[in-house]
């Protein structure tokens, strides 16, 4: 169709391709003309072992459908070779699609620093060496799309997930940085809290809810957000699954403001605990200066008289 989005001449590099929802990810990608390179270690889900198998199965089934895909089997904590397969392949990076992982679920009280230094490694360290490695060929063609996975363990939390949690929720502060950094070479950057059947949720979802949750359903809004007709989607955190899609974001309270005298104690404090907590007048934050509305208010409260408390309506840019 005239209106398919495609990747012809481009390349696109998805880690953790050899199963899930990579695999969906870099059949899809082929069959719209990009280059494919297809990264996996092809260990177990606990990150033990690895295998040429996983990237070579899917690399086969791209290329028997006449689409052009190369295999790389380093760990994601070597970035730099991944990125190297793209360019001595095909010359090129455009979009990078940081999804490989695996769990190491345990309860808090008993994990190790095993499980927590694997977890980051392979999640925080690796989606960082990828896209470092990219990032110079991003900058200099002017042009580069990155997808990083979260998931809803780390925006909310879930039992058993501490080291996954702390990973995942990190994927959403390094994306939101690489979107400011990379807007001026425009470099886009999104993160996408999926929700997919998988060999990852095999054991912990029953089957006909699994069935509802075909990896190749996410797959459309990341190659919506990663094509070039997206140039101001960015930095944007998006919850997705079973043919859902739905963003999220930062919601700030009315809060408090106090005078930064002695009058400033915990039960000053504790008596204003319903402003702190009000979100019927409330603002969305992006960026760090958003709080400086709230600040500006609080210097014009401390030139007040002592003992008196400027009525504090509300905020700079009030959303009601
Ligand atoms: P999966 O286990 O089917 O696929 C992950 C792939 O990454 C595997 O093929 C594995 O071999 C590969 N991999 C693991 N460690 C690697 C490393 N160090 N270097 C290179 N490749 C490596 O899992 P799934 O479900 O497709 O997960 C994809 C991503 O989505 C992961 O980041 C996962 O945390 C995330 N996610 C998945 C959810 C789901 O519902 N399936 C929910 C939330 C997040």
């Amino acid at each position: 169709a005239m209106s398919e989005l495609r990747f012809d001449n481009q390349t696109v590099v998805v880690t953790g391709a050899g199963g899930g929802l990579g695999k969906a990810y870099a059949l899809f990608f082929a069959s719209r003309g990009a280059n494919v390179v297809v990264n996996d270690l092809g260990g177990s889900h606990h990150g033990e072992g690895k295998s040429s198998k996983a990237a070579d199965v899917v690399v086969e089934e791209i290329r028997a459908a006449g689409g052009k895909a190369v295999a790389n089997y380093s760990s994601v904590e070597d970035g730099p070779a991944i990125i190297d397969t793209a360019i001595k392949n095909f010359g090129r990076i455009d979009v990078l699609i940081n999804n490989a992982g695996i769990l190491r679920d345990i309860s808090f009280k008993n994990m190790k620093d095993e499980d927590w230094d694997l977890i980051n490694r392979v999640h925080t360290y690796g989606a960082y060496k990828c896209a470092q490695a990219a990032w110079p060929h991003f900058r200099k063609q002017k042009y580069g799309r990155v997808i990083n996975t979260a998931s809803a363990a780390g925006l909310f939390g879930n039992f058993g997930q501490a080291n996954y949690s702390a990973a995942k929720l990190g994927q959403v502060g390094f994306t939101e940085t690489l979107a400011k950094e990379g807007a001026k070479y425009n470099i886009i950057a999104n993160v996408i809290a999926p929700i997919a059947a998988s060999r990852m949720t095999a054991t912990i979802m029953p089957p006909d809810v699994l069935e509802n949750l075909k990896p190749d359903w996410v797959v459309p809004v990341v190659a919506r957000l990663v094509h070039s007709s997206n140039t101001t989607e960015t930095g944007g955190i998006y919850e997705l699954g079973g043919g859902a899609v739905a963003k999220l974001r930062w919601q700030r309270a009315k809060g408090a403001l106090l005078k930064t005298d002695d009058s400033l104690t915990p039960g000053a404090i504790a008596r204003k605990w319903a402003d702190v907590n009000d979100f019927s007048v409330c603002e969305y934050p992006t960026g760090p200066a958003d709080f400086m509305g709230l600040l500006e208010q609080g210097l014009k409260m401390q030139s007040a008289p002592k003992g008196e408390e400027p009525d504090f309506k509300g905020r700079v840019a009030l959303v009601t």
